[in-house]
């Protein structure tokens, strides 16, 4: 177990991006006050539902969560050291869109140690296929603002995107590799059902890359990653050292608790023995409204049998590459992976059973998902 986390979810956005299926709303203008006053509440009410732990991370995402200010920042860190109290070296991280840097001093002075940014791409033409508001040269200038503040830096980028090239790719990653960013999210393109890219690819209007296009892709990413110093720690997550990993997202993938406000937010809570899922109200009317009411965000928690806690397990910690401890696993769920699927991953050069720990080679991370369904039987 890695601590105790607190996700904060802020769903609005000035503009709605075709590729993403997040909880989000479009929002220009909003009053923040009872959103944020509901979200402080929620944290108190967890407090008192599950007991007084420190945070050692704050991760508030969204959504867009750098239109916030400083002020409403300091809010809301505020009311988890009152409810929870705050490890001293907590990690805070603001996810913040390009758009926001003139916002990024403010951010830090209200307590964010740690800004992700979504630059998605360094192409303008890309940019514009993405529908985003801002435009390669102000994304570099976003990164350099976050690290005038002298906070660490990460990034984030869309790749696998249509007629991507794997020479056009590696060229844009190495250029994002020059930024002063410590560590880099870089996600391949999901079409997800429901978003206006799904409805483009449905009508023949967008035409992402094939499967094998999309391996080419992520083999050169690791090649340029690792020659860079900013090896992959999990699947789509690199940084230059231990220090630079997400403390918050590794908490997720080695099974910690974390509680999850805002709307739509999911939370894992260990409380009387049983893992418990959180998922909170997704409209913020609702939300408010749940809370308002006294309680959570959320109507009930859910408990997690030993079989889908276990499962949980073997999903998220196959992602990283420390691996997944064998033993803990296979106590938790109760009983030993299949011999016969460890085996039979290991010889086609998948998977490595090793020192009590399970770990995908880099031909196993492109079949992750698979293979981790597989074992989790
Ligand atoms: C919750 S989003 C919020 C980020 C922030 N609002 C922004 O737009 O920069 C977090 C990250 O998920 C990634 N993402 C969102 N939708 C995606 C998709 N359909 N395929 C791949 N990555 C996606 C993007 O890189 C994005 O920065
Ligand atoms: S990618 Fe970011 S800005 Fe775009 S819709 Fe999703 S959360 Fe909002």
């Amino acid at each position: 177990m890695t601590g105790f986390g607190v996700y904060v979810h802020w769903p609005y956005c000035t503009k709605l991006c075709p590729y993403c299926d997040f909880n989000i709303y479009r929002a220009r203008d909003l009053d923040r006050a009872p959103l944020r006053r509901a979200i402080v509440a929620d944290i108190h009410n967890h407090a008192a539902r599950y007991g007084r732990r420190p945070a050692d991370t704050i991760f508030l995402g969204g959504g867009t969560p750098s239109l916030l200010s400083g002020a409403d920042i300091a809010a809301l860190i505020g009311a988890v050291d009152d409810a929870f109290g705050l490890a001293p070296d907590a990690e805070i991280t603001l996810e913040a869109n390009p758009e926001d840097a003139p916002r990024f001093a403010d951010h830090a002075a209200g307590g964010v140690n740690r800004f992700s940014i979504g630059v998605q791409a360094l192409e303008d033409v890309a940019l514009r296929a993405l529908g985003r508001a801002h435009d390669a040269a102000s994304a570099v200038a976003a990164v350099e603002a976050a690290a005038a503040t002298g906070k660490r830096v990460s990034l984030d980028l869309i790749y696998a995107r249509e007629g991507q090239g794997v020479e056009a790719w590696a060229a844009e990653l190495e250029a994002a590799l020059a930024l002063p960013a410590e560590h880099l999210s870089l996600y391949q393109l999901t079409i997800e059902a429901g978003t206006a890219f799904d409805r483009a690819v449905r009508r023949g209007r967008l035409a992402p890359p094939d499967d094998d296009r999309a391996a080419a892709l992520y083999e050169i990413t690791q090649a340029v990653c690792d020659a860079a110093g900013a090896p992959a720690y999990e699947i789509s997550n690199h940084a230059r050292g231990p220090a630079a990993r997400s403390r918050h997202n590794v908490l997720y993938w080695t099974g910690g608790d974390w509680i999850g406000v805002g709307p739509g937010a999911h939370g894992r809570i260990t409380h009387g023995g049983v893992r418990l899922a959180t998922k909170a109200h997704d409209r913020p009317e609702n939300y408010t409204a749940a809370v308002s009411a006294g309680g959570v965000g959320y109507g009930d928690a859910t408990p997690l049998s030993r079989d889908e806690h276990g499962e949980e397990t073997v999903l998220m910690g196959l992602r990283l590459s420390d691996g997944l401890a064998r033993g803990p696993a296979e106590a938790l769920r109760g009983r030993p992976f299949d011999a016969d699927a460890v085996a039979a991953f290991g010889e086609a050069g998948l998977l490595e059973d090793a020192a009590g720990v399970l770990r995908l080679t880099p031909p196993g991370r492109l079949l992750a998902d698979h293979i981790a369904a597989t074992l989790a039987q």
